[in-house]
């Protein structure tokens, strides 16, 4: 939820650690602060608001002093956005500073515990435990100080330290929430994204639950919780170092938006190899896969969304049952799951807390877990069973939109590979489904060439108050998606409704000029869902309606955005673009922050 940063070495910490936060912004905006050490105390800058608030009170960090420093940029839990609840944290000597990525959860027992020793605290944060208890227990170490404090912290958490005392270190450790260490020349950094590193090096350690790192400036020494050291793989990062910046766009969702054919073709094309879907990642032989007797979906949010269109598909091409579940829920609800449940896991960060801690659960009970994930080496790919990637590189937008296109076209993938295996899809039928997934980027090409109309039905309805989405069968599991996009980014209230579930209460909701965009792709229910457009239309909805262009009869039903005749299987990559673009639109036409929305961040790595 949060963003650190950490640099030590030889130039003037300020400006990397501020450019370093912007490039970790999309993890939380509502505060922001950096702490260096000058060569005799630590100076600490901190402001509610976006980071441009602190970026501009330090002149992009070139006001600071010092070699050594830290950086957090927030999403709140503990405490609401404020200067001081902003992070760094510290002691109340002002001699320890931490940055914190996680919840403590024990925090309240260890602030009484300091409180009742005589220990004044300023915030009202768990972190700020941290920096007190780093405090209570230093004897002349550090390391041995943050071991100690470990001792006590229940909860999860990526942490950055520096000390007064100690100019020529920073200490790194995680629990449950990301951290990696960035190796350079005469420089070393700390990130919990490589993104905030990738303008200085390639090479990095990604640190394990409990692994404490010791950053100097010449070197990085790992070790675990007993001191001993640790030898720990270096790994190269071959993301492209301008994916992560705006390359001319106005916003990263629309440029994220633009991608999507080259994300597909760079997730579909090494995986079909001679005309045959082929995914070596899947550790199942046809035997194991013919013994499961249900798939399990987990995930949250519009990856969640990606699973109700998964289990349309699933259902329909491999006829195994399949319940989806949005993680937070499974996690707590004694779920029916064993050696027989293929689960399936899909999420972009891969280190979402609620995704994470129900594909444990769902392994604790026997299950075999494949999970599908943007971010590689992220807690969720490697603790997964088997792992399928998107390829979608750096997504910053916190709306999803490449990553929720690839995923689908990994579910595709998935069907048509198993469908093989378990001999559920004909040969005829195999090939013909390869030949349009191959196709598909340049049918989304097609789809974005669109774009102006759907703009110009935008700006008729972004003064709406509520907005309805409906849809039939895989229509439905993308209604879904096209409500949360619109939401999240312009702040309308909309609802997804299976349309012939409309009638049954919600249709009251429709008055004159009542939004409703209607999804009509799904060739055999052509004619229901008309007549559900029909019932709103009666009712003085004012409709927008997507289809496909082999049904131009359709023109007249309501405003029409026609796509691409493709299968049923692919039809969601399709219909999906003129909802995320509409979304964009009316978001830019009310002015909102597209990127950085109101009460969001990117990866919800807290419960
Ligand atoms: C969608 O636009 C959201 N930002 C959000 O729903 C997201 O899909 C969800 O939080 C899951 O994230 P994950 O894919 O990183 O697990």
């Amino acid at each position: 939820m949060c963003g650190i940063v950490g640099y030590i070495g030889y130039e003037q910490a300020g400006p990397f650690l501020l450019d370093g936060l912007q490039t970790l912004e999309y993890r939380g905006y509502d505060s922001a602060g950096v702490c260096l050490n000058d060569g005799s105390e630590l100076i600490v800058k901190k402001a509610k608001g976006k980071l441009k608030v602190l970026k501009d009170m330090t002149h992009d960090g070139e006001d600071l002093r010092g070699t050594v420093g830290i950086g957090h940029t927030r999403w709140a839990t503990h405490g609401e956005p404020s200067d001081v609840n902003a992070h760094p944290h510290l002691s109340e000597s002002g001699r320890f500073a931490v940055v914190h990525n996680g919840i403590i959860e024990n925090y309240q027992l260890l602030k009484d515990y300091l409180t009742s020793k005589g220990v004044e605290f300023r915030s009202k944060t768990d972190t700020e435990v941290i920096a007190q208890l780093l405090e209570y227990y230093y004897k002349g170490s550090l390391v041995d100080a943050v071991i100690k404090a470990l001792e006590k912290l229940d909860g999860s958490y990526a942490l950055g330290v520096i000390s007064q005392e100690n100019p020529d270190e920073i200490i790194a450790v995680r629990k449950e929430s990301p951290l990696i260490i960035g190796l350079g020349e005469n420089e070393n950094f700390l990130a919990s994204d490589v993104t905030a590193i990738l303008a200085r090096t390639r090479t990095i350690y990604r640190l394990e639950n409990n692994e404490i790192a010791i950053l100097g400036r010449e070197s990085v020494r790992i070790i675990n919780t007993d001191k001993e050291e640790i030898h720990k793989e270096q790994e190269t990062v071959d993301w492209d170092v301008n994916a992560a910046k705006k390359g001319g766009y106005e916003h990263f969702m629309f440029k994220e938006i633009m991608e999507q054919p080259k994300a597909i073709t760079d997730t579909i094309a090494p995986r079909i190899k001679n005309g045959r879907v082929v995914l070596d990642e899947v550790s199942l032989s046809a035997e194991e896969l013919k013994n499961f007797n249900k798939i399990n979906i987990l995930a949250c949010g519009s990856a969640y969304h990606v699973g109700v269109v998964a289990k349309y598909i699933f259902e329909k091409m491999l006829r195994i049952p399949v319940e989806v579940d949005l993680a937070s829920e499974f996690r707590y609800r004694d779920p029916i799951v064993n050696d027989k449940t293929l689960t399936v896991v899909i999420s972009q960060s891969g280190e979402t807390a609620d995704t994470k801690e129900a594909m444990k659960e769902a392994q604790r009970r026997g299950s075999h877990v494949i999970s599908i994930v943007n971010v590689v080496g992220s807690a969720i790919a490697v603790e997964s069973d088997d792992v399928i990637y998107t390829w979608a590189g750096p997504e910053i937008a916190v709306a999803t939109t490449k990553a929720y296109s690839t995923q689908l076209a990994v579910i595709y993938l998935m069907a048509l590979y198993f469908g093989e295996m378990l001999g559920t899809i004909v040969p005829d039928e195999y090939k013909a489904l390869v030949k349009e997934l191959e196709e598909l980027p340049d049918k989304i090409n097609a789809v974005l060439e669109n774009k102006e109309r759907i703009q110009y039905l935008a700006s008729k309805l972004f003064n709406s108050k509520d907005v309805f989405f409906i849809g039939r069968n895989i229509d439905y599991a993308l209604s879904l998606e096209g409500s949360l996009k619109l939401k999240e980014i312009s702040y309308i209230h909309s609802e997804a409704y299976a349309a012939g579930e409309l009638k049954h209460g919600t249709i009251s909701l429709i008055e004159e000029g009542t939004p409703v965009i209607a999804l009509a792709t799904h060739e055999e229910l052509i004619g229901k869902i008309v007549s559900n457009i029909e019932e709103v239309k009666t009712r003085g909805a004012q409709v927008m309606c997507i289809a496909c262009d082999n049904h131009k009869e359709l023109e007249g039903v309501g405003e029409m955005i026609f796509i691409p005749k493709v299968c049923d299987m692919l039809l969601p990559s399709l219909a999906v673009i003129p909802l995320q673009l509409f979304a964009y639109y009316v978001a830019s036409l009310k002015g909102c922050d597209i990127d950085q929305p109101r009460n969001l961040a990117k990866s919800v790595t807290v419960e």
